[in-house]
């Protein structure tokens, strides 16, 4: 029998949905920070038997029902000549566009050490535990690698977009058959499931998410062998342009509204959505805001329980157990 997760993102009906949450392998967790304090961000993405160990921490701990591998959307650029330093977010040297076009292809022996993570991962779960594979969406890559860094507004990306049409789009697919290439090594090492992650598509308006990113995120998700989800917050605006990524899943963000879910994503799985801000109240104000997301989505064909976006880092660990013990209670 395949893995729940991967049954409801085939558009299965469950009894309970399955559940993960965006980022639970991270700093929130006391287990995770003993760890890093004896290894860097990137010595412990590099490490397999660390980088595993934090993939499984938070499974240990609420027994998820997919282990999201412990690394980050700019592991693969890191593996295409990128430098990037984690102060805790990526900084990196501005690229232009022709910089990012001449990055050229990634070297999979580079990213050799994601592919034994989730070898190893996939070893030590149960048959019933997804492992879930990641990439960044080009658009989002494209965002940061122009930027230098984390930005509130990516003004470069979205100037750079207009001001060389044909610059972006050979540097938007060179990064997107890159990811593609990086999501099929992990499809092959043993993720049931991979997720794209399309961070900053959002600033964009809707006519360009249709002409940047979703092509850009098509191509890498194509024929990778598993099922795909795609997750880009902040894009109510461009919902219905969404499916054309061909993706699986659509991961949604708290602000999406029920009714287009329901008229504009029909033939998708949905994940999502609660507001991670939920998760810093307390356990009554979580249960009944998990329960009242699960009766407005549960009911669909392909339900995937989620928060709306990562978990914050200040979030109690017990609050997390509440979430998740009350999407799996009796419906
Ligand atoms: O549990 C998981 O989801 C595991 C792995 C994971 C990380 N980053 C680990 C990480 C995943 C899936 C990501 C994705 C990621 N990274 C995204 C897309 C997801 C999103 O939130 O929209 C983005 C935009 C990045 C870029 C990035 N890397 C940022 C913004 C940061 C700083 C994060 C912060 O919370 O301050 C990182 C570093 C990073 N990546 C950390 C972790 C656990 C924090 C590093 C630390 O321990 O100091």
């Amino acid at each position: 029998m395949r893995p729940p997760l991967v049954r409801a993102l085939l558009g299965e009906r469950l009894d309970r949905p399955p559940v993960w949450v965006m980022r639970q392998a991270g700093r929130y967790l006391p287990e995770y920070r003993d760890l890093r304090r004896r290894y860097g961000f990137a010595e412990a993405v590099a490490n397999p038997t660390v980088a595993a160990e934090i993939t499984l921490q938070p499974i240990r701990r609420f027994a998820m029902d997919g282990a999201v591998i412990f690394a980050d959307i700019m592991t693969p650029l890191q593996a295409m000549g990128v430098e990037v330093e984690y102060t805790p977010g990526p900084r990196l040297r501005p690229h232009t566009l022709a910089d990012v076009a001449s990055l050229g292809t990634l070297d999979l022996d580079r990213v050799g050490h994601v592919a034994e993570t989730i070898r190893r991962v996939r070893d030590r779960l149960g048959p019933d535990v997804a492992v879930i594979g990641f990439a960044g969406a080009p658009v989002t890559l494209l965002a940061y690698l122009l930027e230098g860094g984390g930005s509130r507004d990516f003004v470069t990306m979205r100037g750079e977009l207009r001001r060389d049409p044909d610059a972006a789009a050979a540097a938007l697919d060179g990064l997107a058959r890159a990811m593609n290439a990086y999501l099929r090594l992990q499809a092959d090492a043993g993720a049931d499931v991979v997720q794209l992650f399309d961070t900053w598509a959002g600033l964009l308006d809707a006519d360009q998410i249709r002409r940047w990113a979703v092509p850009a995120a098509r191509t890498a998700l194509s024929d990778v062998g598993v099922p795909t989800i795609y997750f880009a917050p902040g894009t109510v605006h461009a919902l219905d342009r969404l499916v054309a990524t061909g993706a699986d899943g659509i991961g949604l963000d708290w602000r999406v509204p029920a009714g287009a879910v329901a008229t504009t994503l029909a033939g998708v799985a949905v994940q999502g959505n609660l507001d991670p801000a939920v998760l810093l109240t307390d356990p009554d104000t979580i249960r009944a805001a998990t329960r009242a997301m699960v009766r407005r989505l549960g009911r669909r064909p392909g339900y995937v329980a989620n928060l709306g976006h990562g978990i914050h880092r200040t979030t109690p660990p017990e609050h997390l157990q509440v979430f998740v013990d009350t999407v799996r209670e009796e419906p």
